[in-house]
């Protein structure tokens, strides 16, 4: 397995998807570990959708609308709201429903705290967002999903999980950032072997913000069952769709996970 040299030089003088709709749509459909786990999100989500009528959808830090795609126009849905706290992706994500035979309601703010226009959601999409609440955030962020879940909504998270690392060390943890990133530098690359330099940098950017402790703050797989579980939640059912087995992140890779209330029955 051919792994890029090294994370280490990450220069400070990267480009920045931060705020930058078209950096960031450019990133992730670069990616074929960040696109397969989106796919298996939104077609989680359909099959959620199926056993529903008239359901509410809500995505928390739903940003460009990526993973909205292919779920705001189901026919069992009555609402969709997306919540961010960048502006410029809310207009891109405005513009990318706006041929959409139903609008999504784009509300921006801190998905911590920002009112809603109802209190209970049948679906709760939460894509790449968990790992961009502070850590010191993290369980309030999850106890609201918990009260916005209802009795009987289920949640579908999709999440980057980083191979295990000695919690409260943060060398430990700056390794397993880059361990993870190599890996999908060399995925990326496998599928496109003339992966534009930019892309590349802008991949590079996503692994030194999780260095720096800054906009990206991934964990391993017990600090998130942890945090589930203070928040009163329960993983339903868990897949791990990136990358293969015989590649080397351990538990870490690309997870798609249903979520409930830890008081609910199971299915
Ligand atoms: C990696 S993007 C995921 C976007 C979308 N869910 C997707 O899968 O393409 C993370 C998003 O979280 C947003 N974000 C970060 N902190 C936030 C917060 N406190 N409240 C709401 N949105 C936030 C960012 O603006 C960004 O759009």
């Amino acid at each position: 397995m051919k792994y890029p040299k090294s994370l280490d030089l990450i220069s400070t003088d990267l480009p920045d998807y931060k705020d930058d709709p078209e950096a960031y749509e450019l990133e992730e459909h670069s990616r074929p570990d960040e696109m397969l786990m989106l796919m298996t999100a939104r077609d989680t989500a359909l099959k959620i959708l199926e056993s529903c009528k008239k359901a509410s959808v809500l995505d928390l830090c739903c940003g460009t609308g990526l993973s909205l795609e292919g779920i705001v126009e189901h026919p069992n849905i009555s609402i969709v709201v997306g919540v961010d706290i960048s502006i410029p992706y809310l207009e891109f994500a405005k513009r990318r429903f706006s041929s959409c035979c139903r609008q999504p309601i784009l509300i921006c703010g801190d998905a911590v705290s920002t009112p809603l226009p109802q209190s209970h959601w049948d679906v709760i999409v939460l894509a790449s967002a968990y790992h961009h609440i502070e850590n010191n955030r993290k369980v309030q962020f999850l106890s609201r999903v918990h009260d916005l879940l209802g009795s009987s909504g289920y949640a579908v998270m999709a999440e980057n999980i980083l191979p295990e690392y000695e919690t409260n060390n943060e060398a430990a943890y700056a390794s397993s950032v880059r361990q993870f990133y190599s890996q999908v530098l060399n995925t990326a690359k496998q599928k496109n072997p003339e992966l534009p330099a930019y892309v590349e940098n802008l991949i590079y950017r996503v692994a030194q913000y999780g260095c720096d402790g800054e906009y990206e703050y991934k964990v391993s797989l017990p600090l998130l069952y942890c945090d589930l579980i203070a928040s009163g939640l329960r993983i339903v059912s868990q897949r791990r769709v990136w990358p293969d087995e015989n590649d080397s992140l351990g538990n870490g890779g690309n997870y798609v996970f249903i979520i409930c209330r830890s008081t609910e029955e199971l299915p």
